[in-house]
């Protein structure tokens, strides 16, 4: 008879990734260290697909999911899970701050963009596809204006994304066809936040 038992989450490697971001920041402020350091330390977080608990991995049949997992309390990151279901899409969107994508589970295609001097938008490069544990880099200096979209139709993808600011509070833009801006701001799809904080041995 096939087990029940489902195994804890190892929330131990999200705590260890969190506390090693706010240690990083309080080092360094260079975008370009924190990039380089942050996509090293996310790679190894994606490397493992055993420590996201179901709650935060749950696909939305309507529309893709943005789980809040922690926000520093100074407001200086924040890591969410991004959650799609099978053929699920972004708006073209920018996020005007750093940030970092690494996926977890599945596979993700992003199509990159960048703005005429008339305003209007162009695409930039080939769609690039992200497998598992891979990692890319987006801010309004590497490049910060994107669409992306679960790479397969009949299954769930899940990237992990690392921000420079609580994200889902950043007054930011999704952008039509002909890259006419919208206000955005994203918030969170969840209420309650996993406990990363009970180093008993209980919970991870
Ligand atoms: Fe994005």
């Amino acid at each position: 008879m096939a087990s029940l038992v489902q195994h804890r989450p190892r929330l131990d490697r999200l705590r260890d990734f969190v506390t090693g971001i706010g240690t990083l920041l309080d080092r360094t402020r260079d975008e370009r260290s924190l990039l380089e350091e942050g996509s090293a330390a996310l790679g190894r977080l994606v490397a493992h697909d055993d420590w996201l608990p179901e709650a935060y991995a749950a696909p939305n049949p309507d529309r893709y999911s943005q789980y809040l997992l922690h926000c520093d309390s100074r407001e200086r990151f924040s890591v969410v899970s991004f959650v799609w279901g099978p053929g699920q899409a972004t708006p073209i969107h920018d996020h005007r701050v750093w940030g970092l994508v690494g996926v977890l589970r599945g596979a993700e295609l992003s199509e990159r963009f960048a703005r005429y001097p008339d305003g209007g938008l162009h695409a930039v490069g080939a769609i690039e596809r992200l497998e598992a544990g891979e990692v890319e880099a987006v801010s309004p200096s590497v490049g910060d204006i994107h669409r992306v979209s679960n790479a397969f139709d009949d299954r769930v993808s899940i990237s992990i994304h690392l921000y420079g600011s609580n994200i889902g509070a950043v007054e930011r833009a999704i952008y039509d066809a002909a890259g006419t801006p919208k206000r955005f701001v994203s918030g969170y799809a969840n209420a309650v936040l996993p406990n990363l904080w009970d180093r008993s041995g209980a919970t991870a």
